[in-house]
């Protein structure tokens, strides 16, 4: 029997990057974890407090800083470089883009170096459209390059729906889709409480009659300004989603959740990587999931697609 140990290593070693790091240490999700960063005291000064954190943990845990010449052997590449948005100027997401294109150049030259052909998840925002500049930069290939992207909405969604039901956000199945920023939707006609329809349980439950489905959805897209503008990074919930992600792509749980995937026709979407219901394995995306959308969803959805080849389109020219 072959023994297997796992190696993530993860480009950017900033809030992002460092919280996914203990978050994987903490769940055992990996033997060993490498941070890369430009400033490269402060990778190994991460890689140091998740070691020291590692003996009260329940699993063992290699953490080390390195360099590129020591990530080809990974089994994951987590990549979450580049600047959060300066809310104090009002930037969202998309807002970055130019920023983050800069730093993804030098990661793609020195990935394209290692020919790492194994499974990367990128982080670094706007999540979609950089997925996708990364995936054609690295030509990699598509079901081995996804993104957390909305994997943080949909929970930020789900504990939303959960505070004005009452209800464990266990119980409830909803997603936000499209883009993990300001063009994203819910798929409202998809949801469901323990399998029930929301709609139909808003429409015979009198204790649901006042729900607005509308704030809850804004809360859900402004939820990552809330906890930003609060302490000037958001960072629990990416690195659990993070977590989540890699349990599902590690354990070959065929797991489904709302990722970021280049699109081949699904939703009537092609050459665009969007968030959608996806079966994550030990092949990265094995499956997308059409869920049945209402016809103004799916035109909020491609509205979603339209903006975000548009700025592909703008980063690819940069
Ligand atoms: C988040 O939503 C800012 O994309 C980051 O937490």
């Amino acid at each position: 029997m072959k023994l297997q140990s796992r190696k993530i290593v993860i480009i950017g070693a900033g809030h992002v990057g460092s919280h996914a790091g203990y978050a994987l240490a903490a769940q055992g999700l990996a033997e060993h974890i490498m941070f890369i960063d430009l400033d490269a005291a402060k990778a190994r000064a991460q890689a140091m407090d998740i070691s020291d954190a590692s003996l009260y943990l329940p699993h063992s845990v290699k953490v080390s800083a390195g360099d590129y010449s020591q990530a080809g052997d990974a089994d994951l590449i987590i990549v979450s470089a580049g600047p959060l948005p300066d809310r104090s100027k009002g930037q969202n997401r998309m807002d970055t883009l130019g920023q983050t294109v800069a730093v993804m150049k030098d990661v793609i030259a020195k990935l394209k170096e290692l020919k790492f052909d194994g499974i990367i998840l990128n982080i670094s925002n706007p999540a979609d459209v950089i997925t996708h500049y990364l995936q054609k930069g690295l030509n990699h290939p598509p079901r081995k390059i996804l993104s957390t992207s909305t994997t943080l909405d949909s929970a930020r969604l789900r504990r939303a729906l959960s505070e004005a039901m009452g209800i464990d956000r266990k119980s409830i199945l909803a997603h936000v889709l499209g883009e993990h920023g300001e063009s994203q939707m819910v798929a409202w006609s998809a949801a469901s409480v323990a399998g029930k329809p929301l709609r139909q349980l808003i429409a015979e439950n009198p204790l649901y009659g006042g729900l607005d489905l509308e704030a809850i959805a804004k809360e859900a897209r402004g939820g990552g300004w809330t906890v930003l503008e609060g302490k000037g990074s958001t960072e629990f919930g990416i690195a659990s989603s993070i977590a989540e992600v890699v349990r599902a792509l590690f354990g070959d749980e065929k797991r489904i959740l709302p990722v970021s995937v280049l699109l081949d026709g699904e939703y009537g979407q092609k050459d665009v990587y969007a968030s959608v219901p996806a079966v994550l394995g030990n092949n990265g995306v094995e499956m997308v999931l059409e869920l049945s959308l209402s016809e103004e969803e799916r035109k909020a959805f491609a509205a979603s697609c339209a903006s975000m080849r548009g700025n592909l389109q703008y980063a690819l020219g940069l």
